[in-house]
C-alpha cells in the first residue's frame, strides 16, 4: 500500500489523555475481482458490510461537516492538529467507499437509490438539528465504529474471512477509526460537554443506525435471488452476528458512564501491529 502522506504524533490532549498516531493515508484499491460475496462466501455478512459502505461516504462527509461546525470554538492546539488529521481521513475513507460502492453496482445491486436516500437523510439532519445535536450523534456513530473497528482488527477468525482485495479496504478503514476515535469526542468535550445530550442522542441513534443497517442488508439480500436462499449461510451469518454482538454490548455501554473517554478502550497494540502489517515498507 502506498504509504503516509503526513502524521500527526499528538500523544496527550488537552483532557491529558493518552492520544494515538493519526496519520492520512492514500491508498490505491482494486476491487475488479472481487466476488459478490467477499466475505467467506456469505451472502448475509457481505451484504451487511456492503450496507454498512454504502452509508459511509454521505454519514463520514457529515462527520466532517460537525466537526468543522465548531472548529473555531477549539482552543487547544493538540486538538487542532487532530481536527485536521481526522477530516483527512475521513475524506479519504468516503473516496474509498465511493469506489467499493461502485463495484455493488457493476456486480448489479440496485444501491443508487439507497445511495440517494442516505444523501436526502444526511441533508435533512444538517438542517434540523443544532451544531450541538450534530457533534452529538458524530460522536455515537463514531463509537459504534470505534469498537466495531478494534473487533475485526483484534478477530483474525472474522477479518480472514474477508477476500483480500476488500480486506485491504476493511483493515486500513478499521485501523484509521481507531486511531482518530477520540477527535470528535474530544471536540464535543472542549466546545459543548453537555453529558445528557451525549448520552441521550446515544440511545436514538442505536435505533435509528441498527435498524437503518438492518433494512438496507435485507434489501439487498430480497433482491438477490441466488443468495436469499442460502439459508446454512445465513445460519452461519447470525452465528457469527451473536458472538460480535455478545463481545460488543459491554465497551457499547461504556459510553452511557460519566466519565467515559473512548481511549479507556486501549487499541495501541493491536493499532500498532496494523500499522506494521498494512504499511510496512
Ligand atoms: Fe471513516
Ligand atoms: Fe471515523
Amino acid at each position: 500500500m502506498q504509504s503516509a502522506v503526513s502524521t500527526l504524533d499528538v500523544k496527550k490532549s488537552s483532557f491529558g489523555t493518552h492520544r494515538q498516531n493519526i496519520t492520512v493515508r492514500r491508498p490505491e484499491f482494486n476491487f475488479d475481482q472481487l466476488p459478490k460475496y467477499y466475505f467467506n462466501n456469505n451472502p448475509l455478512l457481505s451484504h451487511l458490510l456492503t450496507a454498512l459502505s454504502l452509508t459511509f461516504p454521505n454519514g463520514e462527509r457529515f462527520f466532517v461537516h460537525a466537526v468543522r461546525n465548531v472548529r473555531d470554538q477549539v482552543k487547544a492546539k493538540d486538538l487542532q492538529a487532530d481536527v485536521s488529521a481526522f477530516i483527512g481521513q475521513e475524506a479519504m475513507h468516503s473516496h474509498a467507499h465511493e469506489d467499493f460502492n461502485d463495484f455493488a453496482k457493476r456486480i448489479g445491486l440496485d444501491v443508487q437509490p439507497i445511495i440517494d436516500s442516505e444523501y436526502a437523510k444526511v441533508e435533512q439532519i444538517k438542517e434540523i438539528l443544532s451544531d450541538k445535536q450534530q457533534l452529538a450523534v458524530t460522536c455515537a456513530l463514531e463509537h459504534f465504529t470505534a469498537i466495531i473497528a478494534q473487533y475485526l482488527l483484534e478477530h483474525k477468525d472474522f477479518h480472514e474471512q474477508l477476500h483480500p482485495d476488500a480486506a485491504r479496504l476493511w483493515m486500513w478503514h478499521a485501523l484509521e477509526e481507531t486511531e482518530h476515535k477520540a477527535v470528535a469526542f474530544d471536540v464535543y468535550k472542549e466546545v459543548f460537554d453537555d453529558e445528557v445530550v451525549r448520552k441521550r442522542t446515544m440511545r436514538i441513534i442505536t435505533t435509528t443506525f441498527l435498524s437503518r443497517i438492518g433494512f438496507i442488508t435485507a434489501k439487498l439480500l430480497i433482491n438477490d435471488k441466488k443468495g436469499r436462499l442460502q439459508f446454512k449461510q445465513h445460519w452461519n451469518a447470525f452465528q457469527q452476528l451473536s458472538q460480535l454482538a455478545k463481545a460488543l454490548l459491554p465497551v457499547y455501554l461504556d459510553y452511557y458512564k460519566t466519565d467515559f473517554h473512548p481511549n479507556q478502550h486501549d487499541s495501541d497494540a493491536i493499532a500498532d501491529e496494523w500499522r506494521g502489517r498494512l504499511f510496512a515498507s
